[in-house]
C-alpha cells in the first residue's frame, strides 16, 4: 500500500500536448477512478503513472519517493489492461506464478502466493486449466490474479472489464470492490463508464480534454458538479441545460417561455439580467402541482420504461426530458408544467462554463 501523488503532469508527444498540469494527491488505500469521454487522455495518465510513458514536467512519487526517473519494474506496481492477454499454452497456476519465477523468487514462495491469490479469487478449482477452458470472468479473474501474487504497492486498472459482456461486467465490478475492501491497495481505475466509477470509485478523477475537470467523491460530483462539462457527463439521461435570465430581484429566474423559477436561499450573487445556464437533472423534475412558477415542457416523446418514464420535449427552443416514477400516460403534444425543488438547481455561467455557487 502506498499514496500517489501526482503534481502538475504534463505530458507532450510531439508538438502536441496531450495532459495539461494534472495534479491529484491519492490517499493510502484509496480507489481512484479516471473517469472520462474516450480520448481525454485517461490511458495516457495512467500509463505516465505506471512509467510505460515519460511525464514531460510535473512529478509523481509514489509511497513519497518521485518515481519520474523510475523504469516500471521499479516502480512496484501492477497494471491489469483491457486485453488482459494470458499464455494461452500455460495453466492458471503457471499464468499467475510466471512473473514471479522471472523474478526468482524461491518456488516455495511462489507456490504460497499463487495458492492465496487463488483462494482469494476462487481460482483454486480451476488452476489445471489453459485459459481457453475458462470463461471470460475466470479469464479476468486469473490476469488480475497475475497482479495480486505480485503484492504490489498500487494496482492501475485500464478498462480491464469492457471486453465482457454486461451481466459479466456487473459481477466483475462488485468482486473489483471487494477484493479491494480485503486487500485495500492503492488502486487507480481508469474507465469511460460512468456507473463503473461510481459504484467503484472512493473519489472520481472526472477528465476533460486533457485535464482534471474534478476531484470528489462520487456524490459530490453528482451532487455539486464544478462544471457545464461534469454536469453533462455524469447522470443519464444527461442533466438539462436551460438559458435563463436572473430577475429583477435577484431570487428567481426567467425562462425563455416568459415562466420563472425561484432560486433557494438567498439567491444568486449576481446582478439582476444576468445571464445564467440552469442546470436541472431528469430525476429531479415533477409536474408542478398548480404552483405559479415553473417550467414548461411541450411533449414531443414519451418513453415508458415500466419502473419509470421518460418524458422529451422542449422548453422554448431548448430540448428537456424528465424522468417520472412509475408508469405515467402523457399525451404527446401535451404541455406540462414542471417544478424542481430550489436546492436541486445548478447554475453556470455561460463564459466561464464553471459553476455558481448558490
Ligand atoms: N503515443 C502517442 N502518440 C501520439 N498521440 C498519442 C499517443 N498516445 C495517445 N495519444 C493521443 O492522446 C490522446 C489521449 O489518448 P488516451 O489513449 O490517453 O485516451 P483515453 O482517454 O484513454 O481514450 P479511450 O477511452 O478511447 O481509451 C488521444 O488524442 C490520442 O490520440
Ligand atoms: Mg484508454
Amino acid at each position: 500500500m502506498a499514496d500517489v501523488s501526482i503534481r502538475n503532469v504534463t505530458k507532450r508527444f510531439g508538438k502536441t500536448e496531450i495532459i495539461h498540469g494534472v495534479s491529484c494527491d491519492i490517499r493510502e488505500g484509496e480507489f481512484i477512478v479516471i473517469l472520462g469521454p474516450s480520448g481525454c487522455g485517461k490511458s495516457t495518465l495512467l500509463r505516465l503513472i505506471a512509467g510505460l510513458e515519460e511525464i514531460t514536467s510535473g512529478e509523481i512519487a509514489i509511497d513519497g519517493r518521485v518515481v519520474n526517473r523510475l523504469e516500471p519494474a521499479q516502480r512496484d506496481i501492477a497494471m491489469v489492461f483491457q486485453n488482459y492477454a494470458l499464455y494461452p499454452h500455460m495453466t492458471v497456476y503457471r499464468n499467475m506464478a510466471y512473473g514471479l519465477k522471472i523474478r526468482r523468487m524461491p518456488a516455495a514462495e511462489v507456490d504460497r502466493r499463487v495458492r492465496a491469490a487463488a483462494g482469494i479469487l476462487e481460482l483454486s478449482e480451476l488452476l489445471d486449466r489453459k485459459p481457453r477452458q475458462l470463461s471470460g470472468g475466470q479469464r479476468q479473474r486469473v490476469a488480475m490474479g497475475r497482479c495480486i501474487v505480485r503484492e504490489p504497492k498500487v494496482f492501475l486498472f485500464d478498462e480491464p472489464l469492457s471486453n465482457l459482456d454486461a451481466k459479466l461486467r456487473v459481477q466483475m465490478r462488485m468482486e473489483i470492490r471487494k477484493l479491494h475492501e480485503e486487500l485495500k491497495i492503492t488502486s487507480i481505475f481508469v474507465t469511460h463508464d460512468q456507473v463503473e466509477a461510481m459504484t467503484l470509485g472512493d473519489r472520481l478523477v472526472v477528465m476533460d480534454n486533457g485535464a482534471a475537470a474534478q476531484i470528489g467523491t462520487p456524490l459530490e460530483v453528482y451532487e455539486r458538479p464544478a462544471n457545464l462539462f461534469v454536469a453533462g457527463f455524469i447522470g443519464s439521461p444527461a442533466m438539462n441545460f436551460l438559458q435563463a435570465e436572473v430577475a429583477a430581484d435577484g431570487r428567481r429566474l426567467v425562462l425563455p417561455d416568459g415562466l420563472d423559477v425561484a432560486l433557494p436561499g438567498a439567491g444568486v450573487p449576481a446582478r439582476a439580467g444576468r445571464r445564467v445556464i440552469l442546470g436541472v437533472r431528469p430525476e429531479h423534475l415533477e409536474p408542478n402541482g398548480g404552483r405559479a412558477d415553473g417550467i414548461r415542457l411541450a411533449v414531443d416523446h414519451v418513453e415508458l420504461l415500466g419502473a419509470d418514464t421518460l418524458v422529451h420535449g422542449r422548453c422554448g427552443s431548448m430540448a428537456l426530458t424528465v424522468r417520472l416514477a412509475d408508469v405515467q400516460r402523457i399525451d404527446k403534444h401535451a404541455v406540462i408544467v414542471l417544478h424542481a425543488p430550489p436546492e436541486k438547481l445548478h447554475l453556470f455561467d455561460p463564459e466561464t462554463k464553471a459553476r455558481i455557487e448558490k
